[in-house]
């Protein structure tokens, strides 16, 4: 019999710490040894030439989410799992939303429901508290840290999830009894409300208004609101989608006060632009850049580049939300046509996460690959109580890997798309740095973007406390 079902050869292993040669053992889905050489192995797999990293872990993912005012969403828990790993990622955190009135342990069965058997990677929920009723706080969200779901997401704006100041306070002492991380969304309510008015009363409808209606000042007030909320109450925060310099340094400023403020961007920070939103001359393409906090402008790139390289970011997530363009259900739907405020916010982007950051962080030299480990996997892991199973390399671990290539040189195309919508914010985007191979706790599931994987293959995971929700 052989001493492993599979062996990594000749790969360069690279982790948050450490890059080396050397060869790997895989036994029932885990890591078992770390070597110079590995001999008897039922299966091989050359990775000389290529690097071998964690596999990504995409802390941030809406899938068959009803939600934001708007429709379905394209992708459902096969569709957005089958991206994920043709993307090189081996686990994804989406969400369980409980819509206002219900209890929150029935919606968490309802998304358990619509994942069973369906998923190509592992996945875990975040819970997304909206109705934050005495029975809620009081014994659902506590009992649901307890079975694993260990983080939540709270919103300071939307409709249908926004919570005001006194509901923000509450959920944060409660996440603070029950060592729960909490994730903000920080842009704020009354001042977005005001400015789409403003905006629809002179006519400005057109998709490019929605980052108007919503500029930096909105997201930073609420994030030094969010902060001060958390500060008052001593709990530790995540403030998730960051989109620019001013945001970025409150978050900054909370870290240099010795708060615990975690901080996350996403690829539409260093990859768009509020231009983008402008289409073809105002026309409704804009609508395939809708997202909250929008885009910016290439200075914000910097910015958010300052964060991810002094540390104020712990994670570089997708915040994948995707919407269709086409149909009556699409981002260019009859009533979104009437004004930006009815365009469904979101884009994709679970797939092309890791290329965007390898080719503008590594291959530009702005970050090393070891920092892109620590961004893609490593601290996504750790931030969200999957470590120490996941998010390294090393014995112990489960076999969760991206063979990387890090010179291959692509352009972004939704024809190499494993999604379900109808297309990429970042067609035409060249990249240098792209997944070869993506394995599933010992198991090749993905293969030069083709899917070996089946829907099953990703398996639900309980997660443990955060070590960063702790006061
Ligand atoms: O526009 C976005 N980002 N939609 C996703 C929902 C959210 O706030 O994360
Ligand atoms: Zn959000
Ligand atoms: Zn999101």
């Amino acid at each position: 019999m052989a001493d492993y079902d599979l062996a990594i050869r000749g790969g360069t292993i690279t982790t948050a710490s450490d890059t080396f040669r050397g060869d790997m053992g895989v036994r029932a889905g885990r890591i078992v040894a770390v070597a110079d050489r590995i001999e008897g192995a039922a299966r091989d797999i050359d990775a000389s030439g290529l690097r071998v990293m964690p596999g990504g872990i995409d802390s941030h993912v809406h899938l068959s989410q009803h939600a934001f005012g708007g429709p379905k969403m394209a992708d459902d828990f096969l569709t957005g799992t089958r991206s994920a790993i043709a993307g090189g990622n081996t686990t994804v955190l989406p969400f369980a939303l409980q819509p206002r009135g219900t209890s929150l342990r029935a919606s968490v069965m309802d998304y358990h429901k619509e994942a069973d058997g369906k998923c190509f990677a592992d996945y875990g929920f975040h819970l997304i508290i909206t109705d934050p009723s005495p029975s809620v706080l009081g014994q659902e969200l506590p009992a649901l840290v307890e079975d694993g779901y260990t983080s939540f997401k709270v919103f300071m704006t939307y409709d249908d999830l926004v919570l005001n100041d006194r509901q923000l306070l509450e959920v944060f002492e409660c996440a603070r009894g029950c060592r729960a991380l909490v994730m903000v969304h920080c842009e704020g309510y009354d001042a977005i409300r005001f400015m789409t008015e403003r905006l629809e009363r002179a006519d400005n409808t057109a998709p490019y208004y929605h980052a108007v209606s919503r500029p930096q000042i909105v997201e930073r007030e609420a994030a030094h609101r969010a902060i001060s909320h958390a500060e008052l109450l001593d709990v530790p925060i995540m403030i998730v989608h960051v989109s620019g310099r001013e945001a970025m340094e409150q978050i900054r400023w909370a870290q240099q006060r010795g708060l615990k403020v975690y901080g996350e961007t996403c690829p539409q920070y260093i990859a768009l632009t509020a231009d983008d939103l402008k289409g073809l001359n105002m026309d409704e393409s804009g609508s395939k850049y809708v997202c909250s906090p929008p885009p910016r402008d290439r200075a914000s790139w910097d910015a958010i580049w300052e964060g991810l390289t002094q540390g104020v970011f712990q994670t570089f997530s997708s915040d994948h939300c995707p919407f269709y363009f086409e149909g009556p259900l699409g981002k260019k739907n009859p009533k979104a046509r009437t004004s930006f405020r009815w365009v469904p916010n979101g884009i994709p982007g679970v797939e092309t996460r890791m290329p965007i950051l390898w080719s503008k962080g590594v291959a530009e030299g702005r970050i090393t690959a070891n920092e892109f480990v620590a961004l893609t996997s490593t601290n996504h892991a750790k931030m969200y109580g999957l470590y120490p199973n996941k998010g390294s390399i090393g014995v112990g671990f489960d076999a969760d890997l991206v063979l990387w290539d890090d010179n291959r040189k692509e352009t972004i195309r939704q024809e190499l798309m494993h999604h379900g919508t109808d297309y990429t914010p970042y067609e035409g985007l060249a990249v240098t740095g792209w997944p070869v191979m993506t394995i599933l706790r010992g198991k090749v599931v993905a293969e030069e973007g083709k899917i070996l994987g089946e829907p099953g293959d990703g398996a639900f995971l309980k997660r443990a406390i955060s070590p960063y929700a702790t006061t």
